[in-house]
């Protein structure tokens, strides 16, 4: 073990000695004259285990050199004991006040120094191992907090990496979690919910949908209405998501939002028919929040709704026990000031647009050939997507006007066969003029709708003037080689007019 030091600092030469002597044969001694002579040998690096000092000095005084080692952080910690022949109470406060640990008169009786400083050095050890405790204990701690950091981020990134795949797989799908997300957050504080569940329902939220990956195009991207069988496979969809999650996350709230947030109180919901008690309270509050946010939302199949309708209706809900009238009261409250059409997803790669568009057309293309049924316009205009430039489009439709008869002279295959034959050649006239007069896609469009053909145009006339003389010489030749009559009829409309009326016009039929 090394010897411990101790150092004396007094101007008494005699005083110094008698200290010298007791302390010498049991510690290392450091004598100083004075207390600037002492501090001196401390900046100096001459650090001892303990100081011994008198009051009364010339130049500085006991008190100030107390002040001045007490002051500075290399040296606050070290013990410091008054040796003094100042005896008076006062005095004794004074030099404890500055942060003195002891305070002995003289004449100094040998093993009571002796006694009184091993007790100062052993609790000044105790001390030192105690912040060393407390050191490694607020590291480990700090260790803890940022392994606790770093695992949180590799969370949200895995929720986040979730929801741009399902932005992948369904654009429309991914921006409604995000809106139901932060509605069912807002709601949550609204509702006094504590830390825990506010991130529950957060995560929650932004991956509620996430089993519509496993949801085939045919039914996740119908533009219209559902049919039975549509309905039962996307019902499957909180199952699938639910399982994803199941035994996967610590937290069971993340599975109970994804599983829940379609069943309704009243039993009537979806995949357990669960009721009321059964149903996870977190889910309560999403379903409100997914119900809003799917009514106020614009989609191709459907025009969105107000404010004040989305929320008469889910009044409504509540009035038959759907769902909870507070949760409906809580929505009204929050969107207030918030509307969550504002949270938009940013689909910065130009790819993600074009797949999405690229998909949704390709549900338009009908089976075994590679021409797009007439409703792929339809579904444009809803979208808004047609006429954005323009005052005027334009429909060249085909008539086959003896089809019937053609039909039982060459049989019915072969008088497909030629109707596909007939499409293809416009289909070379149009990618011809799209190319040749550098043309954007809705310039023109091919579609087919039963047997006739349609030529859906945003160009200038005298482009679709040349496209209709050059498609007349198909049906000329058609006419020739296999006697097929056929008529083609141009007409505009104006962009305000839908494609559905423009073409019963142009069928002779017109709506009341
Ligand atoms: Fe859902
Ligand atoms: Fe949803």
């Amino acid at each position: 073990m090394t010897q411990e030091t101790i150092m004396i600092v007094d101007d008494d030469e005699i005083a110094r000695r008698l200290l010298h002597g007791t302390l010498a044969p049991h510690y290392r001694v450091l004598s100083a004259r004075s207390a600037l002579e002492a501090l001196a040998m401390l900046a100096d690096g001459q650090t001892p285990d303990l100081i011994l000092s008198d009051i009364m000095m010339p130049d500085l005084s006991g008190y100030d050199f107390c002040a001045q080692v007490k002051a500075d952080p290399q040296t606050k910690h070290l013990p410091f004991i008054f040796v003094t022949a100042l005896s008076f109470p006062k005095q004794e406060e004074e030099g404890l006040k500055l942060g003195a640990a002891d305070y002995i008169n003289k004449p100094v009786r040998p093993g009571l120094l002796l006694a009184r400083i091993r007790a100062q050095l052993e609790l000044a050890a105790y001390r030192e191992k105690l912040l060393g405790q407390l050191d490694s204990s607020v590291n480990q701690l700090a260790d803890s907090q940022r392994a606790l950091q770093a695992l949180t981020a590799e969370r949200s990134c895995l929720f986040e990496v979730m929801g741009e795949m399902l932005a992948c797989r369904d654009h429309y799908t991914s921006e409604h979690a995000l809106r139901v997300a932060e509605l069912s957050v807002r709601m949550g504080r609204a509702l006094n919910l504590n830390t825990n569940d506010l991130e529950t329902l957060e995560l929650g939220c932004l991956v509620h949908d996430i089993g519509k990956v496993a949801i085939p195009d045919d039914v996740l991207l119908k533009p219209g209405r559902f049919d039975k069988q549509d309905r039962q496979i996307m019902e499957f969809h909180p199952q699938i998501g639910a399982r994803l999650f199941a035994r996967r996350f610590e937290n069971p709230g993340i599975a109970a939002i994804i599983l829940q947030h379609h069943e309704r109180l009243d039993g009537g919901g979806y995949p357990n028919r669960l009721c009321g008690p059964e149903i996870d309270p977190l889910a309560k509050v999403v379903m409100v929040a997914d119900i809003y946010e799917a009514l106020i939302a614009k989609r191709p199949y459907k025009q969105p709704l107000n404010r004040e309708n989305a929320l008469g209706i889910l009044l409504d809900e509540a009035r038959h026990g759907k769902v909870l009238k507070e949760m409906v009261q809580t929505i009204e409250a929050v969107t207030a000031d918030f509307d969550p059409l504002q949270l938009r997803l940013d689909t910065a790669a130009d790819y993600l647009t074009s797949l999405e568009s690229f998909r949704r057309k390709t549900y338009f293309r009908e089976p075994l050939s590679d021409f797009y049924n007439y409703r792929y316009l339809t579904s444009l205009h809803l979208d808004g997507r047609l006429c954005q430039a323009i005052e005027h489009y334009h429909i060249l439709k085909t008539d086959f006007n003896e089809l019937k008869e053609l039909n039982s002279q060459i049989g019915y295959a072969r008088a497909d066969t030629i109707l596909d034959q007939i499409g293809r050649s416009f289909h070379e006239i149009i990618e011809g003029a799209l190319t040749g007069h550098g043309l954007p896609t809705n310039a023109l469009m091919l579609l087919r709708r039963g047997s006739d053909y349609l030529i859906y145009s945003e160009c200038e006339l005298t482009i679709l003037e040349g496209i209709k003389a050059s498609c007349q010489k198909v049906l000329d030749r058609a006419r020739h080689d296999w006697g097929i009559k056929a008529s083609l009829n141009l007409t505009s409309f104006p962009k305000a007019k839908s494609v559905d009326d423009a073409l019963d016009e142009m069928d002779g039929y017109h709506r009341k």
